[in-house]
């Protein structure tokens, strides 16, 4: 069968199956099949073939949506002169699934990357929304390497609760203080919950998932301006259609992945997530995303080429406004215009253009929900990289979420050596604690939980709630959730559970933080911590068979990224 369709005159991936050279059996079962049962007329096998990957699933309820929003990414494949195959993966509802959405990510990329990658496809639209969706699908994209294209969900309605705009994920913690102080009953929390939720869509903050479709732009992997689109908005399903049309250029024009992908597309998603007091699950995502694709990043990168950046989105968890706002004031476009002297705008993205040429004319129609880098929200907004005996391979905070006097801070250690243990003492009133301690955490790790749980925002204890105090600092190796904020130190590597000194810590231990040096220890003699060395038992692996066993087996450290070892890098093969 020829191939017309593909101006670089390669033959397309998907020929292999359809039309392997000098015919025969093989072209004759795979074509057979498909037209004796869907009813194809004969030239659809020489299309461009578009899978669409899509993470709709009622398990997962940030992406109900997507199943709808297939059928305009359908229309726009075929208006291109593509042919259209939407194919289900596993997706994560990050409130939903037990114990921790972060445990799957890497089982959804590898049902991704096989699912791509095994299948006739020239091409591939994600369709992503709630927080692990998004990097999963790029991951399992990245390491097949065919032309791939993001449609980002998208985020919620405003929630509105009271004349206030309430932010999911945000607004519950505040609502976990409030009823700890008694300022909330029960009925205010229904009333509230209801508000939260208007529409379909993921969490309205700049959380996980708005960091993430905002990472998916910044790299180049979306349209232009896709990220902040409401999900229930039409233009919404505008981006969707024209995301089809652009898949079927990129297949012609063999515009793969790893042109994207570039190590310059990376550096400008950690200036951008600064920029837009994003997620610190970003970090972990975006280093997992640089394994497959093969590009060196490491967790100082983070730390060189965004602590210093300035805070230019007033979006909660950081600020004021929700997703809905940051699109009614110009979206990302306008972030990455107003950055341009920060960015390399010459990486190239979906549509063929560069970053700079897509965005060189954004304007911003709400100053205060994006300030201009001159006269930022913050002065330096990005991921501060911590080292010490606390965390010989780094731990990770993000002063733009944390309380500016506790940045430097010396504490005695309360230990907590798992979240039951924690749950068990924190509201005790006779806990030795006080606004002056250092909350450590242990067991909340990769392996530890295991998948690393977003717990490292430890509620604070009621006793010092009642006081009026919002935060104390805490300390673990887990990680927090994007909307949540406070002196949080996470990702703490290497882990208790692998032997860490996390894990050697006990009460009373005098904790040292120093964000402005980039460095937290605990004040030990050598001698000391080798006794307790000596001493330590590693913890029971908490899983004996299936994924989990697999999982804990064979993840890497946060500070790599967290993915399963044997998934790093990709096949390639095509
Ligand atoms: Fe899905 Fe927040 S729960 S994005
Ligand atoms: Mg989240």
């Amino acid at each position: 069968m020829s191939n017309n369709n593909n101006n670089n005159n390669k033959e397309l991936r998907s020929q292999k199956w359809f039309a392997p050279s000098g015919g025969g059996k093989g072209g004759f079962v795979h074509r057979k099949a498909w037209r004796k049962n869907q009813g194809l007329p004969a030239d659809t096998y020489g299309k461009p073939v578009i899978g669409i990957c899509n993470t709709w699933s009622e398990l997962s309820p940030c992406n109900t949506h997507l199943r709808g929003l297939a059928e305009s990414v359908k229309r726009g494949i075929i208006e291109a002169g593509g042919y259209p195959l939407e194919f289900p993966i596993m997706s994560t509802g990050e409130t939903i699934i037990k114990p921790t959405a972060m445990l799957f990510r890497n089982l959804m990329s590898m049902d991704a990357e096989e699912s791509i990658g095994s299948n006739p496809l020239d091409g591939v639209v994600l369709l992503t929304g709630c927080d692990k969706t998004t990097p999963a699908t790029i991951m399992g994209a990245a390491s097949v390497d065919i032309p791939t294209i993001v449609v980002p969900g998208g985020a919620m309605l405003n929630g509105r609760f009271r004349g206030e705009n309430i932010g999911n994920g945000t607004y519950v913690w505040k609502l976990k203080e409030k009823i700890k102080t008694g300022e909330f009953t029960q009925k205010d929390v229904k009333d509230a919950e209801v508000c939260s939720a208007r529409s379909e869509g993921h969490c309205t903050t700049m959380g996980t998932a708005s960091s993430m479709a905002c990472m998916a732009e910044a790299l180049g992997l979306t349209l232009p301006g896709a990220a902040a689109i409401p999900a229930v908005d039409s233009r919404k399903k505008t981006m969707a259609q024209l995301s089809g049309r652009q898949i079927v250029e990129m297949v012609k024009s063999d515009l793969k992945i790893s042109k994207i992908l570039t190590r310059k597309a990376f550096e400008n998603a950690i200036v951008v997530n600064a920029a837009i007091g994003g997620s610190t699950n970003f970090i972990i995502h975006l280093q997992a995303i640089a394994g497959r694709i093969g590009v060196a990043l490491n967790l100082q990168d983070f730390d060189d080429l965004g602590s210093k950046i300035p805070l230019l989105v007033n979006l909660m968890p950081s600020g004021k406004y929700l997703m809905e706002e940051f699109y009614d004031a110009g979206g990302l476009p306008v972030v990455l215009n107003y950055m341009k002297d920060y960015l390399h705008n010459d990486t190239i993205t979906v549509n063929g253009n560069t970053l700079g040429e897509n965005n060189d004319d954004a304007i911003c129609f709400r100053d205060d929900v994006i300030y201009k880098p001159s006269d930022p929200l913050q002065k330096e907004a990005g991921i501060a990289v911590l080292r010490g005996n606390l965390c010989e391979n780094g731990a990770v905070i993000k002063p733009s979420a944390a309380t500016e006097s506790l940045l430097v801070h010396t504490g005695k250690a309360v230990v907590f050596e798992n979240m039951t243990d924690f749950r068990n003492k924190i509201d005790d009133p006779n806990l030795d604690i006080d606004e002056t301690s250092v909350m450590v955490l242990k067991s909340v790790g990769p392996v530890g939980f295991p998948g690393m749980p977003e717990v490292g925002n430890l509620d604070l204890p009621e006793k010092i709630l009642k006081k009026g105090i919002k935060d104390m600092v805490r300390i673990s190796d887990g990680r927090m959730s994007g909307t949540a904020f406070g002196t949080v130190i996470l990702h703490v590597s290497p882990e208790s559970a692998v032997g860490g000194n996390l894990a050697l810590v006990e009460n009373g231990d005098t904790i040292i933080l120093d964000v402005p040096n980039r460095t937290l220890n605990m004040e030990i003699s050598d001698e000391e911590l080798q006794k307790r060395r000596d001493k330590w038992i590693a913890p029971e692996s908490k899983a004996k068979r299936g994924y989990p066993n697999l999982f804990i087996n064979t993840v890497q450290q946060a500070h790599l990224g967290a993915d399963l070892d044997f998934l790093v890098g990709g096949s390639k093969d095509n």
